[in-house]
């Protein structure tokens, strides 16, 4: 039987940063509560123009590009986000166009909080595995605009970036394993977004609490569904976590490694190992929400592909309110060849930091951002772009 997974995987960010530094300096924090205690560095700010669409749109031109892939191939297209930008029109239908899909292919959006992406995945593998394909690549894109009100606890962990992932069979990079997966549910208010407002409402330490009782009962399921399949948990060489900041995945791992009975210098030893490689480029964009477990793993793939090829990995994903999923996958024969050639962390190395004072504009600008007027003037030469609105519609620069 063909193996089904993802296939390829390219990243869009905002072309400027802040540096958390900064950002602590202008709080009246000390520098090491951002970087050391919540293992951010710098955190991606986007302009209005830089909306979740064009973010969207930008991550898939380049998967297409890099990895040559062919849009008419394209059957299914979900856009995984918590910050759409519309309440009815999905995402997803603007990428349909911006990307160029066919019209014989399904398209929609997935919310649930951070777990919109992954329900995109697993619908894109389940529909393969049941022959709906007939042949036919799934396109799956997690984009999203994290914000939390100005000097509130939630600030340092903002960001916005957008991954795109080429779901097919016979996957060039990571063979999923359907049906062994662990799910984890439970209504609670640790973080949500009423509709009247833009900047994320959130209970910090409860979040913290509900995505580690989420993670022990998806675990728990996974391993139930993994000893029904013949493998050991030991079978996992390295473990990437949803990362709403890198401390989180660091206790995160601590409590899989509690659950797997060892001590805590023996779940710091494993976190170096199994976790931090992973860590790399969020601790570079900060939380992208939707798409911040599959920006660990590409920075997973960026710094060990070659290594890893022939090897089994874990993921896992938790969406606040809450959902989680934990599940696996073996890296490709050919993985770090092919990594190589698809230059991942490129879209990190031409940005620009922002001034505090410049991303306090930004913000203050971006609250209404939903009403730009139309301009062509954007400065994103070559790239996807909100342009504005026009009698009511968004447009986009193409
Ligand atoms: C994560 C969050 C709750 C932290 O809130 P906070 O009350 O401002 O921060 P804390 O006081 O808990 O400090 C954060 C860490 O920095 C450490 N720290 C504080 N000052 C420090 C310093 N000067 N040097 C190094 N570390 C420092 C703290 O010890 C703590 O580490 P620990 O969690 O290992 O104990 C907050 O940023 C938030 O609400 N974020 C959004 C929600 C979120 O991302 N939730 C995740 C689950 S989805």
């Amino acid at each position: 039987m063909a193996t089904i997974g993802i296939d390829a995987v390219a990243i869009a960010v905002p072309k400027g940063y802040v540096e958390l530094a900064d950002l602590a300096a202008a709080r009246g924090v000390p520098p090491g509560k951002y970087v050391e205690g919540l293992g951010v560095t710098r955190m991606s700010v986007a302009r209005a123009h830089e909306d979740p669409v064009a973010l969207a749109a930008n991550a898939a031109r380049r998967l297409f590009a890099t990895a040559e892939i062919d849009p008419g191939r394209i059957g299914l297209c979900v856009a995984g986000t918590e910050t759409a930008v519309d309440h009815s029109k999905p995402v997803a239908a603007y990428l349909h166009r911006l990307l160029g899909l066919p019209e014989r292919c399904r398209v929609f959006e997935a919310k649930h909080a951070c777990f919109g992406g992954t329900a995109g995945l697993l619908a894109a593998i389940d529909w393969i595995a049941s022959g709906s394909a007939r042949g036919r690549q799934a396109l799956v894109v997690c984009t999203d605009v994290a914000r939390y009100a100005l000097n509130s606890p939630g600030e340092p962990t903002q960001g916005a970036g957008a991954v795109a992932m080429l779901i097919s069979e016979n996957p060039r990079l990571l063979a999923l394993e359907p049906g062994i997966s662990g799910s984890y549910s439970k209504d609670v208010n640790d973080f949500w977004r009423p509709l009247y407002t833009k900047e994320a409402v959130v209970d910090g330490h409860h979040s913290v609490q509900c995505y580690l009782d989420a993670l022990a009962g998806a675990y728990e399921g996974f391993k139930d569904a993994s000893r029904e399949a013949g493998y050991h948990p030991d079978s996992l060489v390295r473990r990437c976590y949803h990362v709403p900041y890198g401390k989180m995945a660091k206790k995160a791992h601590r409590h899989v490694m509690q659950l797997e009975g060892k001590n805590e210098a023996q779940a710091d030893a494993s976190y170096v190992e199994q976790v931090a490689t992973s860590l790399r480029m969020p601790s570079q964009v900060g939380n992208i929400y939707t798409g911040s477990l599959y920006l660990a793993l590409t920075s997973l793939l960026e710094a060990e592909a070659s290594e890893l090829e022939g090897k089994r990995i874990g993921l896992f994903s938790y969406g606040s309110g809450c959902t989680a999923e934990y599940f696996a996958g073996r890296i490709q024969a050919g993985a770090g060849a092919f990594v190589a050639k698809l230059q991942l962390a490129e879209p990190l190395a031409d940005r620009r930091c922002y001034t505090i004072p410049e991303y306090e504009a930004i913000r203050h600008a971006d609250s209404d951002g939903d009403r730009l007027p139309l301009s062509a003037e954007h400065g994103y030469n070559g790239s996807v772009a909100f342009l504005g609105v026009d009698n009511e519609r968004r447009v986009y620069s193409n």
